[in-house]
């Protein structure tokens, strides 16, 4: 069973964590609340920093929550069978992480006051990651070699689709005032600058102290040494952290010590062709 993907409306998703039936049930009857925070990414784009980000401003940059409870009980991924329920029982203000494409997302959002944190990183960065992350994830196919993943990931034939649709579909809800857009590489480049507009966005008036705390607790050493951040307590039938860790390196443009030249380019060509009618410029962009 495992390692086999499901289509659910053209969208591949791995057995037992997901199903159709729960699929269906979040994008048509989970009630989203107006003091919900979603925490939305493609796939290895950063969503534990920033669920870890979320969970430090939610509780004024006390560390306590984040160093008793696993990441994924505070903020549950909804679309998995697991994470539905806790999702469903968790108390407001819930944070709830998701790697939904836009057109599977909760229907009861468009008509919700709840917000949407959209975490973009550089694709081949995150094609490194999920490189690296599906040779230890049990759940997921074998990758194979980079070039054999190279393809498969361009052609967005993994998990939740395409990072070009992805990545699309919710760009262009980049006007709606309860939907906030950033990058990993923000991110690295000014975590604390990065925090204090969040709060912002979040209407969370966070003291210097508090952001602070924020920043040093949602550090990438601080995450690896912590056990409710870092995946060591995740059931070994889901992950294998001998072969790579979860938070493997953290920093942006590793694709240089993997993508060979000519690697780089056919990605740069159909990155041109899938994006060209996206009216943003992103941070690799002008690299
Ligand atoms: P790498 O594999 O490049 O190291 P996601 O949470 O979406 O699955 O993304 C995982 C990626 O985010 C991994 O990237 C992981 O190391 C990185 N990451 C997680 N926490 C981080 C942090 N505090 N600082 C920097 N990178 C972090």
């Amino acid at each position: 069973m495992f390692k086999e993907y499901f289509q659910y409306k053209g969208i591949s998703f791995p057995q037992i964590i997901y199903s159709e039936q729960v699929l269906q049930m979040v994008e048509n009857n989970f009630q989203v609340r107006d003091d919900d925070i979603f925490n939305v990414t493609y796939q290895k784009s950063g969503t534990v920093w920033m669920l870890e980000i979320l969970s430090l401003i939610r509780n004024n940059g006390d560390p306590n929550w984040c160093r008793t409870v696993p990441n994924w009980d505070r903020g549950p991924w909804f679309e998995t069978v697991l994470g539905y329920r806790i999702a469903q029982t968790n108390k407001s203000p819930r944070i709830i992480s998701s790697h939904l494409p836009v057109q599977l997302f909760a229907k009861s959002f468009s008509k919700s006051k709840a917000k949407i944190i959209y975490t973009v990183r550089n694709p081949k960065d995150v094609l490194v990651s999920l490189y690296h992350f599906a040779s230890m994830f049990r759940p997921y196919k074998d990758p194979g070699t980079l070039d054999q993943f190279l393809d498969v990931f361009l052609k967005g034939d993994v998990p939740f689709g395409s990072w070009f649709d992805h990545v699309k579909g919710w760009m262009n809800l980049k006007d709606k005032e309860n939907i906030f857009f950033i990058t990993y590489e923000e991110l690295q480049e000014d975590l604390r600058g990065s925090v204090a507009r969040i709060c912002q966005f979040l209407g969370k008036d966070l003291d210097d102290a508090a952001i602070d705390s924020v920043v040093a607790n949602a550090s990438f050493e601080a995450m690896k040494s912590n056990k409710m951040s870092n995946f060591s307590l995740s059931p070994r039938f889901l992950m294998n952290q001998k072969k790579s860790a979860f938070l493997r390196k953290g920093i942006s443009g590793d694709w240089k010590n993997h993508l060979t030249p000519v690697q780089s380019e056919c990605f740069d060509r159909i990155y041109q062709e899938r994006l060209q009618d996206l009216s943003v410029t992103f941070p690799w962009d002008k690299e």
